[in-house]
């Protein structure tokens, strides 16, 4: 599989990927690197988040100045907005495009899919018809997580640019700076009996260039390596950073796309925001010309980003997609 993915397998589907890796051993306690922001070695945070991107592509951050009271009222909106009667959900319904709500049976006891989708950035994107107007809070409370997620994403691509040996700049740019764009998918996984089985999100990795991911307290996201399946624990307001498969590119395969996936509770509601920050749409990616040369020529195609989406979503329809 390895081989496969180190040649750029936007074609092979996420249900055969899904297939190979679902027998694989699951490891009970998860070594998924913890990076502490608040040390102030600066080098030290480079090549700590350089080498989770490079052996994980998962990692959590702690101490990574997003107040804790914003955390939970981010979270406690999430939370008020899915307890509504299923009427008041439908006024910010999807109309065909990925923004919006949507609520579908997927068989089984108990098994939805239910989530809310939606722009956070550039605001000249932004659809505010699809951000829940009740709870009243939940328009300032998101506009000041995302103030929160620009801040944090852009440090990290920075520190990532310099263990790359490039200017601070260079991730952020190449993704189009400030109008590369950020989407929130809240996701609400109901508790379900037949967990352990059950998956809230198939296997995947997510599409954009990197994504910042909260969860509530109850467990559920698994990150794999090395062909095993690794639980993450939960760290109170620790913020999970993802690689996605535009870094995995741009590095020339030297950051993963981690592969993950979310298991549903046997008692307990799961519910998970991962912000999506994904290039403009119009920005051709491809392996970075700094990265590349004789020795290590592109291992991947550079295509527009838009075009990038259209092949990896062939043949599936946008509503079942449990990736943006
Ligand atoms: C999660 O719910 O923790 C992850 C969801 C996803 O990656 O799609
Ligand atoms: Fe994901």
């Amino acid at each position: 599989m390895e081989n496969e993915r180190d040649h750029d397998t936007i074609s092979s589907s996420l249900a055969s990927l899904s297939k190979q890796l679902a027998g694989t051993k699951l490891e009970g306690s998860a070594d998924i690197p913890i990076v502490d922001l608040s040390i102030s070695d600066e080098d030290f945070l480079v090549y700590e988040v350089v080498k989770a991107s490079e052996e994980w592509g998962i990692f959590q951050v702690v101490n990574h100045g997003i107040p804790e009271e914003l955390m939970r009222q981010l979270q406690v909106v999430g939370k008020q907005f899915f307890d509504l009667p299923e009427a008041e959900k439908e006024m910010v319904a999807k109309e065909g495009d990925f923004e919006g709500y949507k609520r579908k049976y997927l068989g089984g006891i108990n098994h939805w899919d239910e989530h809310l989708f939606h722009r956070l950035s550039p605001p000249s994107m932004i659809n505010y018809k699809y951000w829940p107007k009740n709870p009243p809070q939940y328009r300032e409370v998101t506009e000041e997580y995302t103030k929160h997620m620009k801040r944090l994403t852009e440090k990290i691509l920075g520190w990532l640019s310099e263990g790359l040996g490039l200017p601070r700049e260079a991730l952020t740019q190449s993704i189009g700076g400030d109008t590369a764009e950020y989407v929130l998918r809240v996701n609400c996984y109901p508790p379900n009996q037949d967990s352990g089985l059950v998956l809230g999100a198939a296997a995947h990795s997510d599409m954009g260039a990197i994504t910042l991911l909260i969860p509530n307290e109850v467990p559920g996201l698994q990150a794999s390596k090395d062909e095993q399946w690794f639980d993450l624990n939960y760290i109170n307001s620790a913020v999970v950073v993802i690689i996605a498969d535009q870094l995995m590119r741009m590095t020339n395969g030297r950051f993963k796309n981690v592969f993950h996936r979310a298991k549903t509770d046997k008692e307990r509601l799961r519910i998970s925001w991962p912000v999506f920050v994904a290039p403009r749409a119009d920005m051709s990616v491809g392996p970075l010309p700094e990265l590349t040369g004789d020795e290590n020529p592109p291992k991947f195609e550079t295509l527009i980003y838009n075009d990038y989406i259209d092949q990896k979503l062939k043949g599936w329809a946008l509503e079942d997609l449990p990736v943006y």
